[in-house]
């Protein structure tokens, strides 16, 4: 497989935003503007709007992912939501070691391994966010940093499972910052992450991961970081909550 054949993806982080009013309004624009597009479209919302999603997107390209999930099946776990408890409400995706939560809620690379089996288990299909901060990139350790949080993260999990998963690079620097990476940056650490899968599962499975980037992409510059080889689609952040953004980054995946 090669580039022309993985489809790509591309998947808006909702974070913290949208109340059910508003989420309800952002999907209908969505359903009216994202119609027939080639790659795939996953809205990531927070977990009260996950009954509203759902409903919402029924028999259309929408799928809908949460931004986070336990590695328990259930028990107490005061706050906290299973992966398959999302599975049994018909969420599909979900959004694992996103930089935010390994920031301010002490995500490790092992809890995220944990959180990425839970997920697998239940029949979710993770979007795996990996990237360096500026420190390590400034002190050229960008490769080993990516490298180390795939392989901890797909610790135990099967090639057959890796055909459900997907990987965004996200550098932590360009994450809400309006820097984005060049098109060469990304490129070169999706090409990376692919390197370390392939290490891993070997090349046919690395050729048909889905690797996205994310991190300040907008639709300015989206579609040149989408012409990437190594860039199958986005993790899109703030441009996410406006429905014209992004319809716009999903047309620059589609070309
Ligand atoms: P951003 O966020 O597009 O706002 O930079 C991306 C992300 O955190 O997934």
């Amino acid at each position: 497989m090669n580039r022309e054949k993985r489809i790509p993806v591309i998947a808006g982080n909702w974070k913290m935003n949208c109340d059910r009013v508003k989420a309800k309004e952002l999907i209908c624009q969505l359903k009216e503007t994202i119609t027939n597009p080639v790659c795939g479209v996953v809205l990531c919302v927070p977990f009260t709007d996950l009954e509203t999603a759902v409903e919402l997107t029924k028999n259309t390209c929408l799928k809908v992912g949460a931004q986070n999930c336990h590695w328990a099946a259930s028990g107490a776990f005061t706050g906290e939501i299973s992966a398959g408890m999302l599975a049994e409400m018909g969420v599909e995706y979900v959004v694992l070691g996103h930089s935010e939560r390994r920031q301010y809620f002490g995500e490790t690379d092992e809890t995220v391994n944990q959180r990425l089996r839970a997920a697998l288990d239940a029949g979710l299909k993770p979007i795996l966010c990996v990237g360096e901060v500026l420190s390590q990139r400034e002190q050229g350790v960008t490769e080993e940093v990516v490298r180390q949080q795939v392989k901890i993260a797909l610790g135990g999990v099967t090639k057959e499972e890796m055909e459900n998963i997907i990987i965004a690079y996200e550098p932590v620097w360009a994450i809400g910052t309006g820097k984005t990476a060049t098109a060469q940056q990304a490129e070169e650490v999706c090409g990376q992450i692919r390197g370390a899968v392939a290490q891993l599962y070997g090349q046919e499975t690395a050729q048909a991961l889905v690797v996205q980037y994310g991190g300040s992409m907008k639709p300015e510059n989206a579609k040149e970081l989408l012409s990437m080889e190594n860039v199958d689609g986005g993790l899109i952040g703030g441009a996410a909550l406006k429905a014209a953004d992004f319809t716009a980054i999903t047309e620059a995946a589609n070309q």
